[in-house]
């Protein structure tokens, strides 16, 4: 596992504090962060990629000072969005699923190859040629999931990825994320979804208030909701 390490990272905008004491080293295979709406997990989770910057302190990927390296740690994170909306970038689900691997430099057959098996191994490949708007809103979510695995990352960042789908494709996404063998950092409300993960954080009010097993971890998370 590449591994994510927080050090010491405060994130202010102005005077307000979102973001403090951040100290967290994840190397585990599947690791949940859960809290209240507003407490800080975006934030948290966009500083993997490089998305939001800290205002002190640093995050490392894989070893890579994200803020240095932003490149490269780019190139090992695939980050999914609550909104697939937002990544899906090309007018059909072929064509959406081939840009993700622009710049891979490899040769247009390949690239054909890799598209055609994403296509099939997601269940795409009736609407291949289908505009994307006509996807229902769990098809945009595996498009989008595949097109980032298409890239080949070692980590995947996913921010509330089932929060706007109804309950059979909270279920279809879940059981792709359960199956990967990348690093998986997950942020959600559906907590069922984090049976089975090797760790899960709680974040309060931009600091982290348990970092447990799951079990103890979404015990101390309920009673924070009480
Ligand atoms: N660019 C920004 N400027 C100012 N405040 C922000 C910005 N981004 C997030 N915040 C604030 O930071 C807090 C945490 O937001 P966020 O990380 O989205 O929390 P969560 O994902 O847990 O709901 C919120 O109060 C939000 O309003
Ligand atoms: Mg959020």
């Amino acid at each position: 596992m590449p591994g994510v390490r927080f050090e010491q990272v405060d994130l202010r905008y102005e005077r307000r504090t979102v973001l403090e004491s951040i100290d967290l080293d994840l190397v585990e295979h599947r690791v949940g962060i859960v809290g209240a709406n507003g407490s800080g997990k975006s934030s948290l989770v966009r500083m993997i990629n490089g998305l939001v910057r800290p205002t002190s302190g640093r995050v490392l990927v894989g070893g890579l000072d994200v803020a240095r390296e932003t490149r490269r740690v780019r190139q090992r994170v695939g980050f999914l969005f609550p909104d697939a909306d937002h990544q899906i970038v090309m007018p059909t689900v072929r064509e959406d699923l081939a840009f993700s691997l622009r710049g891979s430099g490899l040769p247009a057959a390949q690239v054909h190859e890799r598209v055609e098996g994403a296509l099939t191994a997601y269940g795409l490949a009736e609407h291949a040629d289908h505009p994307c708007y006509l996807l229902s809103g769990g098809q945009k979510q595996l498009l989008a999931l595949a097109a980032v695995l298409l890239t080949e990352p070692t980590l995947i960042v996913a921010d509330e990825p089932t929060t706007l789908l109804d309950l059979r494709n909270v279920r279809a996404i879940s059981a792709r994320l359960a199956a990967l063998e990348q690093q998986l950092i997950l942020v959600t409300h559906h907590l069922e979804l984090l049976d089975g993960f090797d760790r899960v954080v709680v974040i309060d009010e931009g600091r982290v208030v348990a970092d447990d097993a799951p079990g103890p971890a979404l015990e101390r998370y309920v009673e924070l909701l009480g």
